[in-house]
């Protein structure tokens, strides 16, 4: 089958770095490339030699496809590298972690106030029979406790799997069940949207059918808890984690880790399927996270970096706990949601503490565009000094406002594309020295290869295809948790004849310049009249449009065509939905990207279906577009938009 894809929309615009950035960043020659095309092994041996080991590796990389092993023999531990490396040195007493609570709240911890908290939670660990390979479940609002919790977890060699608090008893069950996990790390609750999560009252639920969870270990989250919240503690199993803390011996030794230990487990949240338990090691990964972490945000020891995500997805991992600390960085972590109480949150976040790097989701960004210019318009945020993107294709608009609302048009922007499998950042521009343009993540970082393949695992040297990545890296996932042949199955089986590349299930093209555009999961690529189209392009097409905040297309049968574009549409405030409205977007998208883009239905709706990540859940818009049965719901943020969108999209096909 052909799988090339079409390329329709084209994008000029190109941002160099700015002369005072690109002067003072870490990278600002194409050196570094060079170097690691050359021999990227010596390249990550080099990068690794940056970490803390306790034992040297004696090799680098051994790779039996498709199962690679990255600094074999080498003994470190990442807790020490994290906090102890920084107490050894001037900065034991800068922040590490400046935190706010969504109700106001606010904690700062330094590196030494880490040192403390995270080796008397391993020896809490350590008293509830933890051991080294077990693996520990953590269940929390966005507090200091999740990092503390998987820093002690590393410090003592346990796996950690992360579950986000927004998921059900019924998907913390899932998880803690087919990671067997021996030890659960809850809070009594957290705040989202002024609304206290019940989680230990979800925990209590979820462990009815998970037998293996023995203990549970339960965060006061508010001094004196919520009294509006009765927590019951079974005995035997549960126990306050100030109480445990209180008499927890205050010294816990790092453990000799083996660079290819596992670090953690992280389940994806799939919009499909069960999910999957990606596994990373302790080697690799680190140096992955360290690595991307000081290169692509160029990460200085005066900045303040703000990474929005929360710990329950991997980008949280990677940017908001390991990569960061690793580094020594200040770190800001926020707890609650984007519009809580008012719609500047964020803004305000950004100048009370001085953040100079700020990264978080198109989805956010193109919420703030809806909310309108005049929130961020209303703080100084002129210590930002770069933007980054990540978690889907940011269109080009989103990417102006972000550049002219958020980054006064001085901050370089960094779009990049990763994924939970990856570890760490595999497709982004370095800020000092790519040229960026709007919507493209540019090229593979020094040490990572990716191509765009035909699905012979031919080169498609400008166009659109497949992404592909075609030599190991140090943060690859190793295997899916239990079930190795389900790892082969879905990331190396793409091309018959090439077993040692890796699939990364997205489609993408490349221009003239060999920039990558990632045009989105090709599960969801569209085929107009044999034409294959991405998602992104027409969605882009349409956020163009000024009335415009945020688009979905999906593919619908048509006799004709094979099949026909339905786009779901968000309109920016102050715009209302209207059948003039509706023909001048068709009109808009054929005149932007050609005829055979028009969409045949246009559908309003006030919001989209969306994952708890953030990503739009294509699959149900197509299954509204085709009037079928609606799918699985579970895993969607707000369930209550599928229903209603249903409702609306039969009662204008009726
Ligand atoms: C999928 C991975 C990476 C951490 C957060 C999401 C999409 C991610 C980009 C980007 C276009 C992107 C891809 C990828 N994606 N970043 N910059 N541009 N698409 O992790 O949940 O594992 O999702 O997100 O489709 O495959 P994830």
């Amino acid at each position: 089958m052909d799988e090339n894809i079409d390329v329709l929309l084209s994008e000029t615009r190109s941002f160099p770095p700015p002369d005072a950035f690109a002067r003072d960043a870490h990278i600002n020659t194409d050196a570094i490339y060079r170097l690691a095309d050359k021999d990227y092994e010596a390249y990550w041996a080099s990068a690794a030699g940056s970490l803390e080991w306790m034992a040297p590796w004696k090799t680098v990389l051994e790779w039996t496809p498709p199962h690679s092993k990255w600094f074999v023999g080498g003994k470190l531990n990442v807790s020490a590298n994290c906090v102890d490396r920084h107490i050894r040195t001037p900065n034991r007493n800068k922040a590490a972690i400046i935190w706010e609570g969504e109700n106001g709240d606010r904690r700062t911890l330094t590196y030494w106030d880490l040192y403390r908290e995270v080796q008397q939670f391993a020896n809490v660990l350590k008293g509830l029979g933890v051991q080294k390979g077990d693996r520990v479940g953590i269940y929390l609002p966005l507090i200091p406790e999740c990092a503390v919790a998987m820093l002690a977890c590393a410090r003592i060699g346990a796996i950690h799997s992360v579950v986000f608090g927004g998921f059900s008893p019924d998907s913390l069950r899932d998880r803690m069940n087919d990671a067997e996990a021996k030890v659960l790390i809850t809070a009594d609750g957290g705040y989202r949207r002024g609304q206290v999560v019940p989680l230990k009252r979800n925990v209590d639920k979820a462990l009815v059918e998970a037998p293996t969870v023995k203990h549970v270990v339960v965060v006061q989250r508010r001094q004196g808890g919520f009294s509006d919240l009765f927590t019951e503690m079974k005995p035997g199993r549960d126990a306050w984690y100030h109480e445990l803390m209180a008499t927890a011996k205050a010294d816990c030794p790092p453990a000799a880790m083996d660079a290819e230990d596992v670090l953690f487990i992280l389940y994806t949240s799939g919009t499909t399927g069960k999910p999957k338990g990606i596994v990373h090691t302790t080697g690799g990964y680190l140096t992955g996270a360290a690595t991307s972490t000081k290169i692509v945000f160029d990460l200085k020891d005066s900045d303040v970096f703000w990474c929005t995500a929360d710990v329950g997805w991997i980008t949280g991992h990677t940017y908001l706990v390991y990569g960061p600390l690793a580094n020594g960085a200040t770190c800001v972590m926020y707890e609650g949601a984007p519009d809580w109480p008012q719609r500047n949150r964020f803004w305000e976040i950004c100048e009370r503490h001085g953040v100079t790097i700020l990264y978080t989701a198109p989805t956010a960004i193109r919420a703030f565009m809806k909310w309108g210019d005049e929130h961020p318009a209303k703080h100084d945020l002129s210590r930002l000094r770069l933007l980054g993107s990540v978690g889907e294709p940011i269109n080009p608009e989103a990417w102006m406002w972000y550049h002219e609302h958020i980054g006064g048009k001085r901050c370089p922007i960094v779009d990049t594309w990763w994924q939970t499998e990856t570890g760490s950042i595999v497709i982004s521009p370095l800020p000092g020295l790519t040229a960026t343009k709007p919507g493209s993540g540019t090229k593979a970082l020094p040490g990572y290869f990716a191509e765009l393949l035909d699905s012979t695992a031919v080169r498609i040297p400008v166009g659109g295809g497949l992404l592909a990545l075609t030599k190991p890296w140090p943060s690859m996932l190793r295997t899916i948790w239990n079930d190795d042949a389900r790892y082969v199955q879905t990331y190396f089986t793409k091309w018959n004849n090439r077993p040692d590349i890796y699939f990364p299930g997205d489609g993408a093209k490349r221009d003239d310049d060999q920039y990558f555009w990632i045009l989105g999961r090709v599960d969801d690529v569209l085929n107009v009249a044999g034409h294959r189209i991405g998602t992104m392009e027409v969605e882009s097409a349409l956020v163009e449009h000024h009335a415009v905040a945020e688009a979905a297309v999906v593919g619908k049968t048509h006799e004709v065509k094979g099949q026909a574009i339905a786009a779901f549409v968000t309109l920016r405030e102050g715009f209302t939905q209207s059948a003039a409205l509706r023909d001048e977007l068709k009109k808009f998208v054929a005149n932007k990207i050609g005829a055979l883009a028009r969409p045949d239905d246009i559908l309003f709706s006030a919001d989209l279906p969306k994952t708890r990540s953030g990503k739009i859940m294509r699959r149900l818009l197509r299954d509204i577009a085709e009037g079928r049965a609606l799918g699985d719901t579970t895993t969607l943020a707000d369930p209550g938009v599928v229903s209603a969108l249903k409702s609306q999209y039969e009662e204008k096909e009726g």
